[in-house]
């Protein structure tokens, strides 16, 4: 993408949707470097006096279309129920606007693919809130893979888990896992070839409260997303075990976030029985120091140098689609008992 805003200093941003996140997002930007937050915008008056006196310096309007049609706003970012993502990305876009769209970036396929067909024709650029991309603690995971501090990489799992918040319309699966599948995705730097999923649903006929992911990256990987919000722990934990070490991201624990376990598993070829074949090796655990960042803060600066400097987000509208294919095979095997589904 070219340098579409070489001339402006700051981006003029509206933050559309200030309910339970959107709260968060609009401080996010209001301390983002280079973003000047405009106008507050929601459909409940409410919700909009509680943000509007934390920013007296920013507008406020009930009207989505009032910041469409101001042609000084040069952004938009999308905290709005996911069900409506996807027509007011398209009617953003339309009006020449710079998207920023809370995940998951659509309800089905298609709409992920016109998104990113649209921002191509647009030159417009969309980014998708995979708040974990962001992470510094995830990036850090990145970087012991691309070192090969952790030998190939055999296998991911992921679990969030915890009691509440319980969603009546979408399930566990799209309320929770866009953030797992994006992060599998980032650390392997490929797509699956195929998923399967089993979940159930306990308090409400039709939507999973508790679901679990296979993924499968042909003969080579594999990866498991347990999500659950009916479930006694609250985790957030990466696990990722490879050849030479493995790896463990917990984002509950106050100090400890993620460790290096050096430990593996060897065969050796030409024994005499199987149980002299195998060595495994207990080495040291290392605490690693993981920097001191806020993902949130992170993210929204990344697509506001994005859009300032015409740089392609990290997590863009390709991205998107990526995760929005894999939720929506996902919902496929759910609905046939946890039958493969191929990612086409
Ligand atoms: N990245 C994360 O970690 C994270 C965490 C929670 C939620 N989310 C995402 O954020 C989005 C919002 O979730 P939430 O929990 O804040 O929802 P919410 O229901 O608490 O808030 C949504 C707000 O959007 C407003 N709204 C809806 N349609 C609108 C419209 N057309 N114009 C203006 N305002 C409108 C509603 O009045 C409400 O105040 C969802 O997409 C969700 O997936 C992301």
């Amino acid at each position: 993408m070219g340098k579409v805003n070489q001339t402006m200093e700051l981006l003029p941003i509206s933050v559309v949707g200030l309910g339970g996140w959107g709260k968060n997002v609009v401080r996010s930007f209001s301390q983002t470097r280079r973003a000047k937050l405009c106008v507050l915008c929601d459909e409940n008056e409410e919700v909009i006096a509680r943000q509007a006196v934390l920013y007296p310096y920013a507008a406020t309007t009930t009207q989505y279309s009032e910041i469409l049609a101001e042609s000084n706003i040069h952004a938009v970012a999308l905290v709005t129920p996911s069900p409506s993502h996807f027509n007011l990305a398209v009617q953003a876009l339309n009006a020449g606007k710079h998207v920023f769209v809370e995940k998951p970036l659509s309800l089905t396929v298609g709409d992920a693919k016109e998104l990113v067909a649209l921002a191509e024709k647009k030159q417009r650029v969309v980014m998708v809130g995979h708040l974990l991309e962001y992470h510094p603690a995830v990036n850090l995971l990145k970087s012991l893979i691309q070192t090969g501090e952790l030998g190939d990489i055999h296998y991911i799992y992921s679990h969030r888990l915890n009691l509440g918040v319980v969603r009546l319309e979408e399930n566990a699966l799209w309320s929770l896992a866009p953030h797992d599948i994006s992060v599998v995705l980032y650390l392997l730097g490929k797509e699956p070839t195929h998923v399967t999923a089993v979940g159930q649903s306990y308090l409400n006929p039709g939507v999973e409260d508790v679901v679990f992911l296979n993924l499968r990256f042909g003969e080579e990987h594999m990866a498991q997303i347990h999500v659950s919000w009916l479930d006694p722990h609250k985790e957030r934990k990466v696990v990722i075990v490879g050849s030479k070490r493995m790896a463990v991201f917990d984002d509950m624990h106050p100090s400890e976030k993620v460790r290096i376990f050096d430990k593996s598993a060897n065969v050796k070829i030409g024994t005499a029985n199987y149980v002299e074949s195998i060595t495994v090796r207990h080495g040291e655990i290392r605490s690693l120091i993981v920097p001191n960042q806020e993902p949130l803060l992170s993210e929204t600066q990344h697509f506001v140098d994005c859009v300032l400097d015409g740089k392609t987000p990290r997590s863009d509208a390709h991205d998107g689609l990526r995760v929005v294919k894999i939720l929506d095979a996902a919902t496929r095997s759910l609905h046939q008992n946890g039958m493969p589904v191929e990612i086409l």
